[in-house]
């Protein structure tokens, strides 16, 4: 059996190790714009190799996957499905795990998630407006918006969101030259350059809480989930600093987190459950592939969708694939038969954290951060009970360089999340920049303080959202106009 890889991240590395895993002994192949070490080892191993190559472009990646004779091709990252390859390898009958582009479009439009989720009234849903051009989204702001999250209507890597309260009336104009500049700074920096979407901006209510990530194997019928994880988002310890992609993620035992319960993550499943039935029957498409929903807990519903990925998250999908134990041959052979409600799948039952290493610069000026000398040492990580997952890597001259964005991830594993991170914090002294360039990570990820504050959150949000639950309260907005008192909206 040979299967190919799309995708060069740590994401990427992680699937290739579940795949090296599998029984069926598969020969595995992946295609990347970088010399992924991670991956292009494991790939040898098991007689196939890492091809360089560029993964938007849905000629190569099915003529390469034609060529190589492949029986399987799992796509990691978003951006190759919006450009259709999954689609064209469809058409040529390569059986693909990733969502055909019309499908991706819950992931790629904003406004189109949002549409989607108030027409069919699924609950979990969030006022928004979507604006094509920036003039219409800067007068809107002016007239009407108060605390809101603005945000660039398309997946752009997770960044440009900012959220801003408005409840100091004192501050009102400076707030608003705040939230026309970020606007402004959207359009330019994320939107400007794409036009495979038509709304550019989208403002929605803002709404506060602790956010996960329910990540899901689909076969466009049955939704199946993965042990429920929280990604850190913020550059900097506690929450500072601009937005990545991830700074590292935690994952607790019995496939929960200890601020979610049982009843918020079988809520949070079913969410993700009616939006692919919406999504078929809006799309008219049968998909396969990976769902998963970037939730948020909060006082208006409890369990709250923020985005949707139409893929496995990074870092998240790091804490979850090492501990698969069911072999991910049989899961998407599943999934290509849509005989996924058939399986089970089975993780072992442990506590992971994953701490993304980056070089200084990363997110804002990827430019810097880009081209330095690194060294990992491999066998020291391993020893400490850790694993290392490359990802923006390349190999130059025999060297291993930086690409910009997240280096490499560290998982570990152990009874407790406390415990993982302890793994993983030692074993992040292991990974060293060689020519002076500064390297940074978080390490408060999965400390017992940082625990503390998303358990206490989580606690204070749920004693709301319960109470307006029980007085008929839940899905119901209420809107305070001076002048005019108060307008309920039922959603
Ligand atoms: N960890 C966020 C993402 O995968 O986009």
């Amino acid at each position: 059996m040979k299967v190919l890889i799309v995708g060069g991240g740590s994401r990427e590395h992680a699937i290739t190790y579940a795949f090296a895993k599998s029984s069926y002994e598969p020969r595995i192949y992946a295609i990347s714009p970088l010399r992924n070490p991670g991956i292009e080892k494991l790939c040898k191993e098991s007689g196939g190799e890492l091809i360089r190559g560029d993964i938007l472009n849905p000629e190569k990646v099915s003529e390469t996957a034609e060529k190589l004779g492949v029986d399987l091709v799992f796509i990691g990252p978003e951006e190759p499905l919006f450009h259709g390859v999954s689609d064209a390898l469809e058409e040529r009958g390569i059986p693909v795990i990733g969502l055909n582009s019309k499908a991706s479009e819950i992931e790629r439009s904003k406004a189109f998630m949002r549409r989607l989720m108030w027409k069919y009234k699924i609950p979990g849903r969030l006022r928004f407006k979507a604006f094509r051009s920036i003039e219409e989204a800067i007068a809107y702001i002016n007239e009407y918006a108060e605390s809101v999250a603005i945000k660039p209507a398309r997946q752009v890597g997770g960044k440009g969101v900012k959220v801003i309260s408005d409840v100091q009336a004192y501050l009102r104009k400076v707030k608003e030259e705040v939230k026309k500049k970020h606007t402004e700074l959207i359009y330019e920096k994320f939107m400007r350059s794409h036009d495979d979407v038509v709304d550019k901006i989208l403002i929605e209510e803002k709404v506060e809480g602790p956010e996960y990530t329910v990540q899901c194997f689909t076969d466009g019928k049955t939704v199946k989930p993965l042990p429920i994880v929280q990604d850190n988002k913020h550059a900097f310890e506690m929450e500072m600093g601009p937005e990545t992609g991830g700074m590292g993620s935690i994952s607790g035992r019995g496939g929960l987190l200890p601020f979610i319960t049982e009843d918020e993550f079988k809520e949070s499943v079913r969410i993700i459950e009616e939006v692919v039935k919406a999504l078929r029957k809006e799309t008219g498409t049968s998909f396969r592939g990976i769902i998963s929903g970037q939730m948020m807990l909060t006082t208006l519903w409890g369990p709250t969708i923020i985005e949707f990925y139409s893929r496995l998250g990074d870092p998240e999908a790091v804490n979850v694939l090492p501990i698969l134990k069911t072999d991910i041959v049989d899961i998407s052979e599943a999934i290509l038969s849509e005989k996924l409600h058939k399986i089970r799948i089975y993780f072992e039952d442990y506590a992971t954290v994953v701490k993304a290493i980056a070089p200084r610069g990363y997110p804002n000026r990827k430019d810097l951060a880009r081209g330095h000398v690194i060294r990992v040492n491999e066998e020291k990580i391993k020893r400490m009970g850790a694993e290392i997952f490359y990802g923006s890597v390349d190999i130059v001259n025999g060297k291993l360089i930086t690409g910009g964005s997240r280096a490499v991830e560290i998982f570990a594993k152990g009874d407790s999340i406390e415990e993982a991170a302890e793994i993983a914090e030692k074993a992040v002294s292991y990974v060293e920049s060689l020519d002076g360039w500064g390297l940074f990570h978080r390490s408060d990820i999965g400390s017992g303080v940082s625990l503390r504050r998303m358990i206490e959150m989580a606690n204070l949000v749920r004693s709301v959202y319960s109470y307006r639950k029980s007085k008929g309260l839940f899905g119901k907005q209420i809107d305070w106009i001076p002048g005019r008192g108060k307008i309920g909206y039922e959603f």
